[in-house]
């Protein structure tokens, strides 16, 4: 028999049991979903804290252990020996490729990377000082209605092309918003080049002049693409699922994600990261901005700092911190005043009795955008560049999603607190 777990009611010596589900590592789930049918009651967990939404075999975290994994490889591994493209097949397939897997997957991607030409168009309508990101929300919402021949979800040839298309045109149409920004000509893409090359390509060539990219900076971009792949059930890719719970296609999902990721407290922290730092300017002010950060207050906040999960490290921080000196030095940079600034702000908040007690430490976003600026990447790009990375693992969940045949549309529950039945008053009667 499975184990159960008995829930009791206090006031009335009512029990109930609830069947656990045991996962391959970390912890067990207890079964709900018949709480409400049999006892009429709901569970309440605002903010998803001990909510596991779905099964997945996709990544694994140990927020204690500062544990992160692909489909079983850690990904220290993965950031040491691997490249985005064979990582985002891992994430899609389930498996790191052979060598001629990995070859018809690059092939495929980068016979994906063209957009529309009518899409180019898309781009000019927009301000000239829109955010990158509200523009890749639209654009990429709008492939939907290119894609008419690929949008039966539960066709599993149609989910195929439609991940491999996003994947690859991501890069294109984050390249195009910027380009949009500084009033260039938008770039084709380049079939000779791999992914991180031939986005810089798209980012810094020009009609008149090629842009050669360097090696630290696609190794660079590689480690971050790879570190920002993929992270269970955070708030944009459980955005994807449930918007695509309702059966909505790829295209618009992966729209809702980018919506989600953009916020501050999530993707967004990258952009935030630096315009704090610019804003605390010098090592002398960073005792005020701390005080700001632990007063009640005042809604300031050490952007980069805290995670949901991690209560310890964040592993991929670790990675990234490690990755900003090798950059900087490489770039000859090695004279950051941004850098020293973010290191000594991180360690006095990691002496800091608020920061030691509330378990926050540095996340995946405190280093990223240092290393983006070195790569000359400019700021309000820098959770576009995250969303490409993140589209590997949006497109992962989204297609084990649907092709579980026990999927139904995601319909959370409520605690309602408002008001109880009333009359109608007329306008005239109204005080
Ligand atoms: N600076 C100051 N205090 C903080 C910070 C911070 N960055 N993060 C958390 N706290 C405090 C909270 O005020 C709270 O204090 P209290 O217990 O006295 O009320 C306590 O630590 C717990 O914080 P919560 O907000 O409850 O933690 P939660 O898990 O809900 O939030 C989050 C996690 C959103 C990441 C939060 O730490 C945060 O806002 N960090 C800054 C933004 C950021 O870097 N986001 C990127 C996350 S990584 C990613 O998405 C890729």
């Amino acid at each position: 028999m499975a184990d159960t777990f008995t829930l009791t009611n206090n006031n009335t010596g009512e029990t109930v049991d609830l069947q656990l589900h045991e996962g391959t590592t970390g912890p067990s789930a207890i079964e709900i979903s018949t709480l409400y049918k049999e006892k009429g009651l709901l569970a309440y967990d605002p903010g998803f804290v001990s909510t596991a939404s779905c099964q997945s075999a996709i990544t694994y975290i140990d927020g204690e252990a500062g544990i992160l994994r692909y489909r079983g490889y850690p990904i220290e591994q993965l950031a040491a020996n691997s490249n985005f493209l064979e990582v985002a097949h891992l994430l899609i397939n389930g498996e790191l490729p052979t060598t001629s897997e990995l070859i018809k997957f690059e092939e495929i991607i980068s016979h994906h990377t063209m957009i529309k030409e009518s899409m180019r168009n898309f781009f000019h309508g927009f301000h000239y000082n829109a955010h990158p990101m509200s523009i890749m929300i639209g654009v990429v919402g709008s492939l939907s209605s290119f894609y008419h021949d690929s949008l039966d979800i539960h066709d599993p040839r149609h989910r195929e092309i439609s991940a491999h298309r996003l994947i690859a045109k991501m890069p294109t149409i984050a390249a195009a918003c910027y380009k949009h920004s500084v009033s260039e000509p938008i770039m084709y893409p380049q079939n000779n080049l791999d992914y991180c090359g031939n986005f810089l390509h798209m980012m810094f060539s020009t009609p008149c002049e090629p842009y050669i990219p360097n090696k630290t900076a696609i190794d660079a971009m590689n480690l971050l693409f790879i570190l920002h792949a993929d992270h269970e059930q955070n708030a944009s890719t459980s955005t994807v699922r449930l918007a695509g719970s309702s059966g909505a296609n790829p295209f618009a999902c992966i729209a809702s994600g980018i919506a989600s990721l953009w916020g501050p407290a999530h993707g967004g922290a990258n952009e935030a990261v630096l315009t704090m730092l610019e804003e605390i300017g010098d090592v002398s002010n960073i005792d005020k901005y701390i005080a700001k950060a632990k007063d009640k207050n005042d809604p300031f906040r050490l952007m980069g700092f805290g995670h949901r999960v991690y209560r310890n490290f964040d592993p991929r921080a670790t990675i990234i911190r490690k990755m900003c000196h090798q950059v900087l030095s490489n770039l000859a940079d090695n004279n950051n005043p941004m850098f020293e600034l973010a290191m000594k702000l991180e360690e006095v908040a990691l002496n800091d009795e608020y920061f030691i007690e509330r378990k926050l430490y540095p996340n995946v976003d405190y280093y990223s955008g240092i290393i983006y600026r070195a790569l000359n990447i400019p700021t309000n790009m820098f959770t576009v560049m995250f969303a490409i990375a993140r589209t590997v693992g949006w497109v992962a969940h989204w297609s084990e999603m649907i092709a579980d045949p026990m999927q139904r549309i995601g319909r959370p529950r409520q605690l309602y607190v408002g008001a109880t039945e009333r009359d109608y008053v007329s306008i005239d009667k109204r005080k």
